[in-house]
């Protein structure tokens, strides 16, 4: 007889059932619904990135902070820089680089160095750059040189020198690419001024330009036009080296300084600039420093010695020579004090 105590096999079977029906439902099912009022996909109400840019104006915040310019919750111009910087830096640089290299290569063998010309190398000479101009020259092109190296390891570092040299050991030079750049970014600055101060006077385009530019200089064939103390393609060099410079120096100073006068924005810009200028100023350089060494006879001695050849600046410099001239005669005239 069925008891409350030994209650039908059936029944208790029917308990057993509906206790473990209930502890599914209560494990499987409960939260699911506890989740869904209306049982549609669950990741339908989360916050989407699409759905946050699109409402991004509008999304309102408060940070607590001090530095308000970290306020910033989503920044979309970070996805370009970062294509910019991986994919479209590296292009440009290369070709702006290898382009200059290529062709300076192509000019050297069709048309070879500008030669001396018979009794530009023995006759008496002329100082051309005078002592403290040759420091500053060189004190801004060794920090140029120096700092185009290790900037380039920026963009081409990963992708050439590691596989070179191995993680461990590109990871020690570019910690130490680093501080050199940052370093030497002030004499570099210290140069590009002095350069200025020294040269802008003899740098102000003036009637030879034209008819120099015209001519090409005479480096594709017929003769050099005459120029003062600076051609106009070595006013070119000097404005390119003074306002490149200058975007460099500016640009390079707000990364050295992180979000101390600009938010993420100014920072993006920076980064755009002094790259893309960078990749700019190094192939000019590159054009410089080949007529400076192997591409003019001579020419080499005036940020050497400083003495260049009067002849030679005779027909580099014609102008420059008449007026240097002049001058020593007025100064031999002038009535001693
Ligand atoms: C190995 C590297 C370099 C060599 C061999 C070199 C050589 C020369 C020479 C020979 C001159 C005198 C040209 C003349 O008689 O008028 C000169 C001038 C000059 N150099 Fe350089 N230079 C080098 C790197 C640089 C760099 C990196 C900069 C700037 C960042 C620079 C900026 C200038 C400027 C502004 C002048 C005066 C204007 C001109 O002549 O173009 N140089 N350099």
């Amino acid at each position: 007889m069925a008891t409350r105590r030994n209650p039908e096999p059936a029944l208790v079977t029917l308990r057993v059932l509906a206790a473990a029906l209930a502890v599914a439902f209560l494990v499987g099912v409960g939260p699911a619904v506890a989740q869904q009022p209306s049982g549609s996909n669950p990741t339908a109400m989360s916050v989407t990135e699409e759905g946050l840019l699109r409402e991004l104006d509008r999304v309102q915040g408060r940070i607590t902070i001090p530095d308000g310019k970290l306020a910033v919750l989503e920044q979309p111009q970070g996805r370009d820089y970062r294509r910019f910087h991986e994919g479209w830096l590296p292009w440009i640089a290369g070709i702006a680089i290898l382009a200059m290299i290529v062709a300076i290569g192509v000019y050297y063998f069709v048309r070879g160095p500008i030669r001396l010309r018979r009794g530009e190398e023995s006759g008496p000479t002329i100082l051309r750059f005078d002592a403290f101009e040759r420091f500053t020259h060189w004190m801004t092109a060794t920090s140029f040189i120096l700092l185009a190296l290790t900037g380039l390891n920026y963009v081409f570092g990963k992708r050439l020198l590691m596989p070179l040299f191995g993680p461990g050991a590109f990871a020690e030079w570019s910690q130490w690419a680093k501080y050199a750049h940052n370093f030497l970014a002030w004499p570099f600055i210290i140069g590009v001024l002095l350069m200025l101060a020294l040269w802008v006077k003899d740098n102000v385009p003036d009637r030879y330009d034209l008819a120099w530019l015209k001519a090409g200089g005479g480096l594709f064939g017929g003769e050099e036009p005459p120029s003062a103390r600076f051609n106009a393609g070595q006013k070119l060099i000097f404005w390119s080296v003074v306002i490149g410079g200058a975007a460099l120096s500016v640009s390079g100073i707000l990364m050295v300084f992180p979000f101390a006068l600009t938010g993420i924005g100014g920072m993006q810009t920076a980064q755009y600039v002094h790259s893309i200028v960078a990749a700019i100023l190094i192939a000019i350089m590159i054009a410089h420093i080949y007529i400076g060494t192997i591409g003019m006879e001579g020419a080499w001695n005036a940020m050497g010695s400083g003495q260049v050849d009067l002849d030679w600046a005779r027909h580099h410099h014609p102008v420059w020579v008449a007026d240097q001239v002049d001058r020593r005669l007025d100064s031999a005239a002038a009535p001693a004090e």
